[in-house]
């Protein structure tokens, strides 16, 4: 098996979660993981029974919420998903929103709901993440303290951490994924409607989306032992986080395509990808570098700003009460 089937179905794996089965026609064959890894919580009593949750803060007053599926067991490692909301949310939206707390969504799976903080005086309730363009904190620091914790307290599998997010929550997946510390620690990445903010472009006359320079760290780095697995969810109507990129709030949003080909290119993967068309869907097609190292759905021409999601209906018509989540 090449190396690169085991993040690809890491990368399938998670975006199965995130829109319910049904979405990836050609599944990449199961993976040949070893046994899986077992975190410094294995064994230890839970603190929380199964199929609840529990809100937790870091010594810096950052607080996250911990949900343990239905199935958990403290001596088998579980996988963990870290959840990321949109700009001005709360975790308890973003649970609402991505559904993965549910038994018919998910029943093996952590979650983790962590939640932004709002820098700005002036907007107290715009709760944001790192690469923002509003003042940030620091949140990988705060993603690593919370995993930490959690890798202490409950039984993971290191090995299969992904991370999702919606709009600037899923912007900041993909900062995670450029971070080297972080893409060393998650496996695979699934944004939707992402905001990949390039802050050092802070003109409008400067913000070219189809050829920005993506500021990343793991894009950079060479001689990678490993790929980073992406999946990229997005809809050709979303009129906050554009299909086309733009210039917004103060910095330049790239086009989400030329976002997935600087990914396509740091994976090391050529040629075309290979198309599938989404059934239903208007003009929705799922496009897959690498076996789905790199994949990015696009949702449709109609699908807005949303989370994608197949269990009601067509992928992502869920457009309601998201609109400023920008
Ligand atoms: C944001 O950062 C800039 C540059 O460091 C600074 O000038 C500005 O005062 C900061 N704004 C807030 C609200 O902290
Ligand atoms: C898949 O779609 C993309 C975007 O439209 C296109 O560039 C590419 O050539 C297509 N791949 C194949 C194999 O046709």
């Amino acid at each position: 098996m090449h190396w690169w089937s085991t993040a690809a179905s890491a990368a399938l794996h998670l975006a199965l979660l995130i829109t319910g089965p049904g979405l990836a026609a050609p599944a990449p064959e199961a993976s040949t993981r070893a046994a899986s890894a077992a975190s410094a919580g294995c064994g230890a009593v839970p603190e929380i029974v199964d199929g609840a949750s529990r809100l937790y803060s870091t010594a810096a007053g950052r607080t996250y919420r911990v949900f343990l599926p239905r199935d958990y067991d403290e001596n088998t490692p579980a996988p963990l998903i870290l959840s990321y909301h949109g700009a001005g949310g709360v975790i308890d939206q973003q649970a609402d929103l991505d559904r993965l707390a549910r038994p018919e969504v998910n029943t093996d799976h952590i979650v983790v709901y962590l939640q932004g903080n709002a820098d700005d005086p002036s907007q107290p309730e715009r709760y944001t993440w790192q690469g923002a363009p509003e003042n940030h904190s620091d949140d990988i620091r705060f993603t690593r303290e919370a995993l930490d914790a959690i890798l202490a307290t409950y039984c993971v599998d290191p090995s299969r951490v992904y991370a999702t997010g919606m709009s600037q929550g899923g912007g900041f997946a993909g900062r995670l994924a450029c971070s080297a510390e972080m893409s060393a620690r998650i496996a695979a990445y699934a944004p939707v409607a992402g905001a990949y903010y390039q802050k050092q472009v802070d003109e409008e006359e400067a913000c070219e989306p189809a050829t920005v320079d993506i500021d990343c760290e793991s894009m950079r780095k060479r001689n990678r032992r490993t790929s980073v697995p992406i999946m990229a969810f997005h809809g050709g109507s979303d009129d906050i986080i554009r299909y086309e990129g733009g210039f917004r709030n103060g910095a330049c949003l790239p086009a989400v395509k030329h976002w997935i080909d600087r990914w396509v290119e740091a994976d090391g993967l050529r040629g075309m990808p290979a198309n599938d068309t989404i059934e239903g869907s208007d003009g929705g097609v799922i496009m897959r570098h690498g076996g789905g190292l790199v994949t990015l759905v696009y949702a449709g021409d109609d699908v807005g700003h949303a989370w994608m999601s197949r269990s009601n209906g067509d992928l992502g018509r869920q457009t309601q009460g998201l609109r400023e989540f920008g």
